[in-house]
């Protein structure tokens, strides 16, 4: 869609692909990702490519199909970086060998040490001696290709970094993208550097280009947007509504499992700041009556889910003449991966999001945010000025706070937990812990328990509080709050919020728990 110099990513199947983009995109250098089975010869000379990096992968050059680049890589003239099972692809391919080896695999930590004169790969590496690297590969190149030298050695790995400097070919047997590889950015920078990239792929440049892009992509049509408050809809209709101002429409709809105070400052922000046409689809009655009576955790993500659309489609097609649906889509959700595993993978929560409704309502896409990772996004953000305790904020599941009232959802459930969320968040905030982590919320539980308040006994709800740090939601660790900051929590929360008499923290990590209670 946009314009700048691009970097292609040929994914043989690692599990860190995706960490190779970022380590790019942090470079300013814009890439894509493609799986090998999805690329051939012509779809390469489209993409021109400035240069191509070979991932990682599970498989061996000999297995039958091993995955392999389209033929006319090697001639395209432009520098290749192998990684790992991408080093052995281009030794097999250009007349080395590569053996699965006893005794040579290597999984983990190893030491690089220099074996030969400087390679421009190379720069800022082995200044205080060997470096450390992460190693995790099976087979292992036995024979290096033609033209190619060796410029490092591990103990497992003889022919760890190694070049054919003629042909800016360059092949390592470890992942730099790791965090494990220390120097591994290093790596990365020097590559782009030599092969020619300005680091044109910045937010401020993508905004204008994307503006354009809108701009030609809708024309004088309308467009309408479901905007929930989140970063990613949010950043979305913002960069649209630059683009085409009051051709764009955005619904709100608050299902009535929002935080204290949320609605509100969602419309006030974005009517009132942004002067946006926004739609405040005030359904919670809706929502809570179908709701009532409802405890298992599937069916209410099913409700919701299935209401939200319904809601959606009744108050989109209020707005005259629309074509077109924007949606917050963001690369992570785009890129095909590939998947040796085969077979699908167990559902754990059904999600709650707004896919398909293109399709059923007859509208075009548009998704600006398509190529960006998270944290583009929220540098996006800050380009269309949206103020930074908003992008900074912790994420905030579709289905609300449903998912934070285990068993039936009561009005009078979700009061003392919105009162009580706002207690702890506060907390949170005043002790400066807020970035920290990387989500913080109450849950109320489907029980109650005796208590003693003054002279008198209590029988009120008890609230589990949660927070959790993580990179991408996949895994956590619960945070280690003091006891005092857990004790004087408590007492607020008891204090403030009336219909509480207990407070229990939940110190489980993900796995095995997930973040959420439903
Ligand atoms: P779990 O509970 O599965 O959550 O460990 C992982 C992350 O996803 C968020 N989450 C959702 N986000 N719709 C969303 O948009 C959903 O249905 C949903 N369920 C969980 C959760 O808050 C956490 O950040």
């Amino acid at each position: 869609m946009t314009k700048h110099d691009k970097l292609l990513i040929i994914d043989f199947g690692s599990q860190v692909t995706q960490l190779i983009a970022r380590r790019l995109r942090e470079l300013n250098v814009y890439c894509e990702i493609h799986p090998y089975n999805k690329i051939d010869d012509a779809l390469l000379a489209a993409l021109a490519p400035k240069a191509i990096i070979f991932s990682g992968g599970p498989a061996s050059v000999y297995w039958k199909d091993a995955p392999m680049p389209p033929k006319g890589v090697f001639d395209l003239g432009v520098p290749i970086l192998g990684i790992c099972y991408g080093q052995q692809v281009m030794m097999h391919l250009l007349g080395g060998h590569v053996e699965g080896g006893q005794g040579t695999a290597e999984f983990g930590r190893a030491y690089v040490t220099k074996s030969a004169a400087d390679c421009p790969l190379l720069g800022g590496w082995f200044e205080d001696g060997a470096e450390q690297v992460w190693m995790s590969h099976g087979d292992h190149v036995s024979k290096i290709a033609p033209g190619f030298e060796v410029y490092g050695t591990s103990p497992n790995a003889p022919f760890a970094i190694t070049a054919d400097l003629s042909r800016q070919f360059y092949a390592v047997q470890f992942h730099p993208e790791v965090h494990h590889t220390p120097k591994g950015a290093k790596l990365y920078e020097n590559f782009v550097k030599m092969a020619g990239f300005t680091g044109d792929w910045t937010m401020d440049a993508y905004k204008d280009q994307a503006i354009a892009a809108i701009r030609s992509q809708v024309g004088e049509k309308k467009v309408i947007c479901a905007l929930s408050g989140g970063v990613d809809s949010s950043v979305t209709a913002l960069l649209i509504h630059e683009a085409i101002g009051d051709q764009l429409t955005c619904v709100f709809v608050d299902h009535g499992l929002l935080r204290l105070g949320e609605a509100d400052q969602v419309v006030s922000m974005f009517r009132e700041h942004y002067s946006l046409n926004l739609i405040h689809a005030d359904e919670s009655a809706l929502f809570l009556g179908r709701l009532e009576g409802v405890s298992d955790p599937e069916t209410k993500r099913k409700i919701i889910g299935g209401l939200f659309i319904d809601v959606f489609q009744k108050y989109a097609h209020t707005i005259d003449g629309a074509e077109f649906l924007a949606q917050g889509t963001l690369y992570p959700d785009v890129i095909e991966s590939v998947s040796f595993s085969g077979g699908p993978s167990v559902t754990i929560k059904s999600h709650h999001n707004v896919g398909g409704l293109p399709e059923k309502m007859g509208l075009k896409l548009v998704e600006p945010l398509r190529e960006l990772f998270k944290d583009e996004v929220r540098a996006l953000g800050r380009e269309l000025g949206l103020p930074a305790s908003f992008i900074g904020r912790h994420p905030f599941p579709g289905p609300g706070l449903a998912i934070r009232c285990p068993g039936e959802i009561t009005a009078e459930k979700l009061e003392i937990l919105r009162k009580a969320d706002a207690v702890y968040i506060d907390q949170i905030r005043k002790h400066g812990l807020y970035d920290e982590i990387w989500q913080a919320f109450a849950a109320i539980l489907p029980m109650k328990t005796v208590g003693v308040m003054g002279d008198g006994r209590s029988y009120d709800y008890a609230l589990a509080l949660r927070a959790v740090t993580s990179v991408d939601g996949m895994t956590a660790d619960y945070y280690p709050f003091t006891h005092a900051f857990l004790g004087e929590t408590s007492t607020r929360i008891i204090n403030e919020v009336k219909g509480v008499n207990r407070v229990f923290y939940d110190c489980t990590s993900k796995p095995p728990g997930t973040i959420e209670l439903e």
